[in-house]
Order: structure tokens, then C-alpha cells, then sequence
């Protein structure tokens, strides 16, 4: 049976690499894709979704968002993506025009059209709160919210506490945690390591010597040396695409878990952060210090601790091949 995504995304180069694995999987029917802002403007974002359509042959509609976060000021993500968001390659305007009507509403009749569909987020969540903010009960329509998003107990990429989509935006993160969608959160951490290409497997992906593999290492370039900087690792992470290979193969998530979980707002030093009772201390109200448990119990949502790597590449391959 053929499963409908829609992929909201603030495209960028490993956004890219994870639309073509959700555009190119046979048994998934991507309704939409709605652009926010967050990796680069929500103008380029769009272009840069519309290339990645069709550069698949696809046609899948896409939608412009929100400019900016719901409180906090724009930030963009240039020094990891390239001043066009796509390693610099300077390609081509798409020849395909968006979509009418604005994203927020484009996400809302999706998930009117087609209950059961799987969201699956690879921006700030700008978007996907207001959605819930004119219309609260799309929640229970959902099936799966696959966030890429947060880091779980450990270090962040934008700041030590914090990942990048969710630093952008942490209202709207909050917002969403607390809505009572059935939330499945893919941190940073897990494209990292074991899941991050090393030159082995750039070097595979280069002989495939297809148009798509070209194009998702070639946009990467500047994210590789990002990563390298960042981390001193010599390895391409790429979070977007782990998360889409988590919502379409939910078995590439070997632990997940959930657990009531909330997001830092108000404190500077630690905007952003994701934080997660990984203990379940909020089951057991009796041994509360005064006050009661500081997180809020509103609402568990899913935590994936740890993937299968190795079947995520294959995925990847796959796709690009
Ligand atoms: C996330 O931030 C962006 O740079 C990537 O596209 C990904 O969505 C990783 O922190
Ligand atoms: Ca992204």
C-alpha cells in the first residue's frame, strides 16, 4: 500500500539528499513539501526544493512558509550550506514555479485529505506549530511526526546544548513537543559516527557515477568541511537523511523510547535545548523535591537512541543509485 508523506524542510544540501530518498521510493506518494526558513531564506529554500523535484522527475508540489521564527530573529545556516544553500555549485534556476497558496495551509488540507499521513520535518518547526495553531486537531490525524531535531543528552552543532533546527525555532519546537502529535524525534548525534560517510563510502557513492550521486556529494562539498571543522572528523554527516530513512524504514531506529520531553526557551545560554527525562523520573511522582518535577508531564513523545547505520546507507545508496 502506497504511504503518503508530506516533508516539510528548509532545503538545503542534506535536506536535498532527503527528498530524493523519499522521492524515489516507490511505495511513498510525498502529497506536498512545505518550505520554512531556517538553513537559507525561505525564497532559496523553495528553489532549491523545486530543482531536487525535478531533478527526480518528479512533480510533487511545493509550498513557500514562513519567513522567519515565530519570536526569535532570522538566522541562516551559510557557513554549513553555501551561499545558495547547495555547496555553492551555482545550478540552475528549476524551470517549475511553486505551488499556490501558502505552506501552512498546504500542511493543514494535507493532513485533512489523507488522515494516517506521515510528516517528516527537516527545518524549524515554524511551519508545522502555526498549523497547529489554526488547526489543533490535525494532531490526532497524523500517524508519524518524524522531527529531525534536537540532540538526545549530548552535545548540540549550533551551540553545546543545541541542534540547529530547534535552536532556530524553539517556540515552535515547544509547541509542537506539547501538541499531542505523535512526535518521533531523530537527534543530531545519530548521523554522526558510524552513520557519518567516511572517504569509503564517498568514494562508493562517487562510482555510482549516476546524475543524483553526483549532485548529493557535490552539495555537500561545503557541509563536509562544516563537519570537519566541527567536529575533526573527515566524514559527511547527513541528519535530514537519516531522519527520512527513519520514517520511511522505521526498523533503521533500533531504540526508541518515550519519554516526556520539553524545550528550552528562556535561558540564552542553553536556547534550544532539548530535554529529555531519559529516565522516566516523571513516572514517579512520589519522591518529588518541592515543586514537583520541573518538566512538563504533558505529554511523551518518541526518542530514537540509536540506529542501524549500516542500513541506512544502503538506503542512501540506493536511492542515488
Ligand atoms: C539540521 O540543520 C541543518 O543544517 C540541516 O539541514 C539539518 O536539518 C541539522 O542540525
Ligand atoms: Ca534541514
Amino acid at each position: 500500500m502506497t504511504r503518503k508523506l508530506l516533508i516539510d524542510t528548509d532545503t538545503a544540501s542534506d535536506d536535498a539528499v532527503a527528498l530524493i530518498m523519499a522521492l524515489r521510493e516507490p511505495e511513498v506518494d510525498v502529497v506536498a513539501i512545505t518550505v520554512v526558513s531556517g538553513n537559507v531564506p525561505v525564497d532559496l529554500g523553495v528553489r532549491n526544493a523545486l530543482y531536487t523535484v525535478e531533478l527526480c522527475g518528479a512533480a510533487t508540489p511545493v509550498f513557500r512558509g514562513s519567513e522567519a521564527p515565530l519570536l526569535r530573529p532570522i538566522y541562516h545556516s551559510w557557513a554549513f550550506h553555501g551561499r545558495d544553500g547547495l555547496g555553492n555549485m551555482n545550478y540552475p534556476a528549476p524551470a517549475s514555479e511553486p505551488a499556490p497558496g501558502d505552506a501552512v495551509d498546504a500542511l493543514i488540507d494535507a493532513v485533512r485529505a489523507n488522515p494516517g499521513i506521515t510528516l517528516v520535518t527537516l527545518g524549524p518547526l515554524t511551519n508545522v506549530a502555526l498549523a497547529l495553531q489554526r488547526a489543533p486537531e490535525i494532531a490526532q490525524r497524523v500517524e508519524r511526526c518524524v522531527v529531525m531535531g534536537g540532540v538526545a543528552c549530548t552535545v548540540g552543532n549550533i551551540t553545546p546544548a543545541a541542534e540547529f533546527n530547534i535552536w532556530c525555532d524553539p517556540d515552535a519546537a515547544r509547541a509542537v513537543f506539547h501538541s499531542g502529535m505523535p512526535v518521533e524525534m531523530v537527534g543530531w548525534e545519530l548521523s554522526r559516527f558510524a552513520a557519518a560517510l567516511d572517504p569509503d563510502d564517498i568514494a562508493r557513492i562517487r562510482a555510482l557515477g549516476t546524475p543524483l550521486a553526483d549532485f548529493a556529494l557535490d552539495c555537500n562539498r561545503i557541509t563536509l568541511e562544516a563537519h570537519e571543522r566541527l567536529t575533526g572528523a573527515r566524514a559527511l554527516d547527513l541528519p535530514d537523511p537519516v531522519a527520512m530513512a527513519v520514517a520511511l524504514e522505521p526498523e533503521i531506529c533500533t531504540r526508541r523510547r518515550s519519554h516526556y520531553v520539553d524545550v528550552e526557551t528562556e535561558s540564552d545560554l542553553t536556547r534550544g535545548m532539548v530535554v529529555i527525562d531519559a529516565l522516566d523520573s516523571g513516572d514517579q511522582a512520589d519522591d518529588w523535591p518541592e515543586g514537583g518535577p520541573l518538566i512538563s508531564r504533558t505529554t511523551k513523545i518518541g526518542v530514537c537512541w540509536r540506529i542501524d547505520a549500516a542500513a541506512f546507507k544502503r538506503r542512501l545508496v540506493s536511492a542515488l543509485s
